[in-house]
């Protein structure tokens, strides 16, 4: 039964045919496999398996950090420290890069990842995720810092683990985004999702709409156009979804198309955005690019963004193309004094500006 089905290993072999480095990568991807596999195991167990509930410490970015946080970074760091393939990994768990231990020879790779995104979200049993982003290194001495601080057009791959009714990997070498459905009785990740591709349009959009009164007027103007639906400047209804899990939110993009975003606000103005760069930001935009979808900040491509620091956080408006670029361009001419006036703060509801005030 079942035979002749794309294992993760198969299509590996096939895609990485004729690609530099090709044994080593596929190699690495499966390490990755089989952390996510060990984090599967985990999240699905729930109350069982006395995963769940906070450890009394938080990470480098001041968040609680949840059992599971803890364990699927272990998983990951376990899985692949060993082979060979790695000169280092970062986590958002971790303040630094995590060294290779000095008994393990170094590879050609650096992996960056958030263990598990949306952890919020795993004591109320909503779905949740692993994503992570490979980068190359040269040279034989340890990296630094300095050495991950690579844009994300820089990805050698990317990938992410969806853990919901179904565990899914998803992932790119740079040749369209594949997604791999895990057969939990086998424990193969079968491929399920060839070159996945956004629809260029959509009516569906995902925001947090409780930060509303930080965002900038470009954001305010996309969402109240889609808010007023058939009877506004769209002429068409949207839908509106909210997950707090953007893995599951970008799976959905990924499979009917739809808009995400975490753009910049005012909310804590030392920070630029909500998500981190280097392993939310870069290596989504590369999975949403390789599906014909855009990745911006707003102003520019997302994986054009050169990184200061490991843990910088960055705007993120991903998904729909034709969306995107709409986003982009109020951007544009917010910034150039060319937007239509009904978005102006200084016309909206409650201004003195108002035409029907002004006569
Ligand atoms: O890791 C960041 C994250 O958990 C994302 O997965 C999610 O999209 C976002 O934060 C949720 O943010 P908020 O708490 O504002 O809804
Ligand atoms: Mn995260």
């Amino acid at each position: 039964m079942h035979l002749g089905r794309t294992t993760l290993s198969k299509f590996l072999l096939q895609q990485l045919k004729g690609i530099e480095g090709a044994n080593d990568l596929g190699a690495l991807l499966v390490d990755v496999a089989a952390a996510v596999k060990a984090i599967s195991a985990m999240t699905a167990k729930g109350a069982l398996g006395g995963y769940l509930g906070e450890l009394d410490a938080r990470n480098v970015q001041g968040e609680t950090q949840k059992k599971l946080d803890v364990l699927a970074n272990e998983a990951l760091i376990k899985s692949c420290e060993w082979g060979g393939l790695v000169a280092g990994m970062a986590s958002e768990e971790n303040d630094e890069p995590v060294p290779i231990p000095a008994e393990f020879r170094r590879g050609p790779y650096l992996l960056v990842f958030d263990p598990l995104d949306g952890s919020s979200n795993t004591d109320v049993n909503v779905s949740v995720g692993t994503i992570f982003s490979i980068l190359s290194h040269a040279g034989d001495r340890p990296p630094a810092e300095a050495d991950f601080l690579q844009p994300g057009c820089e990805q050698v791959a990317a990938g992410y683990a969806i853990y919901g009714p179904a565990t899914m990997l998803v992932l790119t070498v740079g040749k369209g985004t594949y997604g791999f459905t895990l057969d939990r009785e086998i424990g193969n990740f079968i491929l399920t999702h060839p070159l996945m591709a956004i629809p260029p349009d959509s009516s569906e959009f995902a925001i947090n709409t409780s930060n509303a009164r930080f965002w900038e007027p470009p954001v305010h103007r996309y969402v109240t156009e889609c808010q007023a639906g058939r009877t506004g400047e769209r002429g068409r209804d949207f839908n509106m979804r909210w997950i707090a899990s953007m893995v599951a939110e970008v799976h959905r993009i990924l499979m009917r198309g739809g808009v995400f975003m975490y753009p910049r606000d005012t909310k804590d103005p030392t920070k630029p955005g909500r998500l981190r760069l280097m392993y939310e930001g870069n290596p989504i935009a590369m999975l949403v690019e390789q599906a014909g979808g855009r990745a911006s900040t707003g102003r520019e491509r997302l994986l054009d963004v050169q990184p200061a620091a490991l843990h910088q956080r960055v705007p993120v408006i991903l998904g729909s193309r034709n969306e995107v670029d709409r986003i982009e361009r109020y951007h544009v001419e917010h910034d150039n004094g060319t937007a239509h006036p009904y978005v102006s703060p200084l016309f909206n509801e409650r201004s003195l500006y108002r035409p029907e005030v002004l006569g």
